[in-house]
Order: structure tokens, then C-alpha cells, then sequence
């Protein structure tokens, strides 16, 4: 019977187990989410603790994270659960001419009645009640599990362009298969990267928040500046939002196209070595924002 079950769940792992180890794109929201969890007020940190661990459950088990949730929106976007009506909000289809590099983000063009990234983190911030009059630890609810992944979500340059569904239809080659630009940048690059650096996604967080500390110091001390979760513009999404889309756009045509424009669309080492850094930095400011705003939803919680 032993024998049969250990069997049973070897074929399973060789089935099913590179699809649970190594689902695309996780390892990036989970790096970002290690990274936020380092910068976290203690007032957010006790009121995040509280609501990913229920009462009872705490001090059984290691406490969750939000690296535990960070991937959970993109598990819920299939068609036929509840939350399948979110599956477009994890991008923008931006109507800006980037194939002749003329890149741009107009939040009333590319975003109109918020059905865009920038919309779908302006709705759920909303939901945050981050201001101080009726905030309570439930009214974060679900929400938190969305802000969590499409901060980061919106630091991804091809999730804020339209051109050729951001990468999705750009076949290349890259490690020595065949894949396509937008999983490239989505995950693949990253999973090179942390195999050939021998390092755990824990790991690489470290060192992105030892560089936040010191190489980065001079980046980073605009960015807690920059968070305003009541300032919406004319079009109803938060100004931030809007500023980080346009951001994540010109980086598409500043760093992840031009280097294609040989045609052969091989992802040689040039382009991992220019590339790989700058996805590096991205994770990190994406985390580093995510807290800053974790931390600015929770000021006015009361500490557990
Ligand atoms: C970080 O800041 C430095 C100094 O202001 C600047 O030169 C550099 O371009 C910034 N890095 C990135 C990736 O934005």
C-alpha cells in the first residue's frame, strides 16, 4: 500500500510537478511581495499579520506572508469562478504608437471608465478605506490579495502596452527554446537568472532590499513620496497609478523593444545581460511602492 502511494506520488510530481514548482510569472510577484514585507510600518505588519493569520491559527505554523498571497489574483482570473470579471484588469491596452517608439500613456485614452491595471488598482485601494474615518481590518477583505499583486503587476513594461498584446504574439527565442517576449519578461528571464545565480526567489529579495539600502538609496527616497491614495485625477484613477502606467509604458520602448530590432528576435546574451538588471530594479521599486502603500492604507489602524 506504502509502496503504492509513494508510487502514485511520484507520478504525480512528474506529472503535475513542474507546473506547481514552476508556474510562470510567481516567482516576480513573489519576490516583489518578500520585498514589500521588509518595508512594512509596524502598524500595517501587525494588521497584515492579523488578517492573513485568523485567530487560532497563529502560532502553529510559520506566520502567512503576503508573499503567500501575492500570486492568489492570477489563480482566481479563469473563466468560471468568481473573480473571472477581473482577468482584464491586469493590463492595459495602451493606444500609443510604440512600434515607431512613440510611446505614451494617456489615462483618459488607454484607461476611460477605469477598465484598465490603473482602474483596477484605483477601485481596490478605494476599497482599502484609507482614510481614517470607518477603516477596520475587514474592509480590507479580498481587496488586499489584488493591491498586493497589481502593484507590482503595473511595474511589468509589458503589461502597460498594446503592441502585439504586449509581446505575447513577439515569438523568440530565449535559453535555447522557444517562447514569446511577453513570457520572457513575465517570468523566464527571471527563472534564468535566479538558476544560473544559484538563488531562492528568499534570496534574491534580500539582496534586491541590501541594494534598495545602498545602490538604490538615492532612487528610492522619491518614491515614499510619491504615494497619494486620495488624489484621483479627471478621470477618476489615482494620479500615482496613472504616473507609474506612463512609466511602465516608456520603459517598453526605452529597454524591452529596441534591443529586437535585428529582426531575428534571438534574446542573446546582450539582451539578457542589459535586460536582467533593469528587471531586477523593477521587482525591487515595485516592492519598495507595495509597502509604501500597504503602510499609507494602514496608518489609521489601530496596532494589534
Ligand atoms: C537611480 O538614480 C540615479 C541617480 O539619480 C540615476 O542616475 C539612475 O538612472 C536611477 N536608476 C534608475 C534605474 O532609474
Amino acid at each position: 500500500m506504502l509502496r503504492h502511494a509513494a508510487l502514485i506520488a511520484a507520478v504525480f510530481i512528474a506529472l503535475y510537478g513542474p507546473h506547481l514548482v514552476i508556474a510562470w510569472g510567481n516567482d516576480g510577484h513573489q519576490i516583489a511581495a518578500m520585498v514589500a514585507d521588509h518595508f512594512l510600518s509596524a502598524r500595517a505588519r501587525s494588521a497584515i499579520d492579523v488578517l492573513l493569520n485568523p485567530k487560532g491559527k497563529q502560532g502553529t505554523r510559520p506566520l502567512a506572508t503576503i508573499a503567500d498571497i501575492a500570486s492568489w489574483a492570477d489563480g482566481v482570473k479563469r473563466p468560471g469562478t468568481c473573480w473571472a470579471w477581473t482577468r482584464n484588469y491586469h493590463y492595459i491596452d495602451t493606444n500609443d504608437d510604440v512600434a515607431s517608439y512613440q510611446c505614451s500613456y494617456d489615462d483618459s485614452r488607454d484607461c476611460a471608465y477605469m477598465q484598465c491595471l490603473t482602474g483596477a488598482i484605483t477601485f481596490f485601494t478605494s476599497k482599502l478605506s484609507p482614510h481614517c474615518a470607518g477603516s477596520s481590518s475587514r474592509s480590507f477583505g479580498t481587496h488586499r490579495f489584488f493591491i498586493v499583486h497589481f502593484v507590482p503587476e503595473i511595474h511589468q513594461p509589458l503589461h502597460v502596452t498594446s503592441r502585439a498584446r504586449g509581446g505575447n504574439d513577439i515569438p523568440v527565442r530565449f535559453d535555447g527554446r522557444a517562447t514569446n517576449l511577453h513570457a520572457v519578461w513575465d517570468g523566464k528571464m527571471l527563472l534564468k537568472s535566479l538558476r544560473d545565480r544559484h538563488q531562492t526567489t528568499a534570496e534574491r529579495a534580500a539582496e534586491l532590499i541590501r541594494h534598495l539600502g545602498n545602490l538604490w538609496v538615492h532612487n528610492l527616497s522619491k518614491w515614499n513620496l510619491e504615494i497619494d491614495l486620495a488624489m484621483t485625477n479627471a478621470n477618476g484613477n489615482l494620479v500615482v497609478a496613472a504616473q507609474w502606467a506612463a512609466e511602465a509604458n516608456q520603459r517598453g520602448c526605452e529597454a524591452v523593444f529596441p534591443l529586437l530590432d535585428d529582426g531575428a528576435h534571438e534574446l542573446n546574451h546582450d539582451y539578457y545581460a542589459s535586460a536582467e538588471p533593469m528587471l531586477n530594479f523593477f521587482l525591487a521599486q515595485a516592492g519598495y511602492r507595495l509597502a509604501m502603500w500597504l503602510n499609507n492604507a494602514f496608518e489609521c489602524q489601530e496596532v494589534e
